[in-house]
């Protein structure tokens, strides 16, 4: 099987970090390119986290293509707390130097999927302005690309809010825009990512991972959170790459997702409808995921970049 051609659009971000570490290494996949957007940190520091991984990890020859710094309407949240300053936790990776590419992140996308109709998935795993961005500016994206998959939002509770997920938190209208748009979102939320956590048993095995595990990944999730026997900080945006190459990992339900703009104590909620009531569904949600399975594949897949990373 040829691999699947995607664009990969985030906010590193530590589990966005972990989600390039995992599309890297997976020949399933193939990064056409990498877009950036102000989420967890500021722009020029989930560009600059983007461009310092391109080269740890060694694949210079994909561009970072910078993008939108905040919301469509809003001013600027962000998840320091989580992610720390620099948005990378405790990784301190060398500067980068190869450069950004020229242009900006939303015509890379349009231009990507022009080139290709039908054959490149959009994977967004930050706030989803320049998603929305894109298809305001050339609506045939939804019709050019192979499929968009996000990780954000949730049909339970949120994290940003009682409500609300924080990617879709971050840019409400962004979002209402995308789900809004005629194609099938599918969408990877919290429901699923919460089981996607780093126990200690997952960390040893990552510990083990040579520069990759002691200079990358456990600075990450050891500053994402606690890691105990059978819980510890779980890393969202990995799992939507992971969809994305075994896709019998995350069980999908269609559904009607309505995004929240104007609720007081709801704004950035996706209401998800399973039952529909007569209406079209305009997402594919994730309801359950293998978390068993999940973690033989991360783990297989880290074991070999850890490899090339040594080299
Ligand atoms: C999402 O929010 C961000 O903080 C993470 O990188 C992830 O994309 C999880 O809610
Ligand atoms: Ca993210």
């Amino acid at each position: 099987m040829p691999a699947q051609k995607i664009v990969i659009d985030c906010d590193p971000g530590i589990d966005d970090a972990l989600a390039l570490v995992l599309a890297h290494g997976s020949p399933e996949l193939e990064i056409l390119g990498i877009t950036t957007v102000g989420g967890n940190v500021d722009l020029a520091r989930t560009t600059d986290n983007a461009l310092r991984l391109r080269e740890f990890l060694g694949f210079g020859g994909v561009p970072v293509t910078p993008g939108s710094a905040g919301a469509l309407l809003r001013s600027r949240v962000n998840a320091a707390e989580v992610h720390g300053d620099s948005g990378l936790g405790g990784a301190l990776l060398p500067p980068a130097t190869l450069p950004v590419a020229a242009g900006h992140a939303v015509d890379f996308i349009v231009e990507t999927l022009r080139a290709a109709p039908g054959e490149v998935t959009l994977v967004a795993i930050g706030p989803l302005t320049n998603v929305a961005l894109a298809v305001l500016k050339e609506p045939r994206v939804t019709e050019w690309a192979r499929g968009l998959t996000i990780l954000g939002g949730s049909y339970t509770r949120g994290n940003f809010s009682p409500a609300a997920e924080f990617n879709i938190a971050a840019d409400p209208e962004a979002a209402a825009i995308v789900f809004g748009a005629g194609w099938t979102v599918t969408m990877i939320g919290l429901d699923v990512s919460r089981g996607a956590m780093t126990t200690r048993a997952v960390a040893d095995r990552m510990e083990a991972m040579g520069r990759l595990g002691t200079e990358l990944l456990i600075p990450c999730v050891g500053f994402h959170g606690t890691i105990t026997a059978d819980g510890g900080p779980a890393i969202h945006d990995a799992c939507a790459i992971a969809h994305l190459i075994d896709p019998s990992l995350i069980t999908l339900e269609p559904a009607v997702v309505d995004v929240e703009t104007a609720g007081r104590f709801t704004s950035g909620m996706t209401v998800t409808d399973f039952a529909l009531r007569g209406r079209t569904p305009n997402a594919l949600v994730g309801t359950t995921l293998d978390t068993d399975r999940f973690w033989d594949l991360l783990l297989d897949v880290y074991a070999r970049v850890a490899e090339s990373v040594e080299r």
